[in-house]
């Protein structure tokens, strides 16, 4: 089986995540990891299922996520398809199923697409990654949901138990109606 993995990252935590999924699958599956901007000319017709990932920033997807959908929807509709957003708001458990993760309940919402499998991950928080801007967005931001404001951390809030239950369930997704 060949699958497709798709990401769209801005401080590298989706890619991170796209990559370990591809790990996990690659005894059961030949797999390829992409960046979403560089392909936008794909067929997608050499694949037999399809992962995409994108990360949260100041409340939205990257605009290549959409775009992507928009010009592939015909082939997404023919592929067993798989989504997982990344983002802060969930390192809450509460905050971490697509019912409760307002990004990801919004983006299914409007999205065309519909994937069979959909999965909310807690991104990473690294400070001294970020421009001064970002980084007194995010302190601030933090501060008010009582999160990490100490600017010279590094969190990682991604559950890797619940991304290796995602890929596994990924690997039966032609099986599920
Ligand atoms: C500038 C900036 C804005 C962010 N905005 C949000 C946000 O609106 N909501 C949220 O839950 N997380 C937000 N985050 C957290 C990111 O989604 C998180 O760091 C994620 O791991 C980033 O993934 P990436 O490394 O693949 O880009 C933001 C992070 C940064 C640096």
């Amino acid at each position: 089986m060949k699958v497709l993995i798709l990401y769209a990252s801005r401080d590298g935590q989706t890619e991170k995540i796209a990559t370990y999924i591809a790990n996990q699958l690659s005894e059961m599956a030949i797999c390829e990891v992409q960046a979403l901007s560089s392909s936008t000319e794909i067929d997608l017709a050499q694949y037999q299922q399809i992962m995409i990932g994108a990360s949260v920033h100041y409340g939205h997807f990257s605009s290549v996520l959409n775009t992507f959908i928009k010009r592939h929807i015909a082939q997404l509709d023919q592929l067993p398809g798989a989504f997982f957003a990344v983002n802060l708001t969930a390192r809450k458990l509460e905050k971490r199923s697509p019912q409760t993760n307002t990004y990801m309940s919004k983006f299914l919402s409007r999205t065309p697409w519909q994937p069979k499998l959909c999965a909310v991950f807690a991104g990473a928080l690294r400070y001294p990654q970020y421009s001064w801007f970002d980084r007194v967005i995010i302190q601030f931001i933090m501060r008010i949901t009582g999160g990490e404001t100490q600017t010279d951390k590094e969190v990682e809030y991604t559950d890797w138990q619940q991304v290796s239950h995602f890929a596994q369930d990924f690997l039966y997704l032609s099986y599920k109606k």
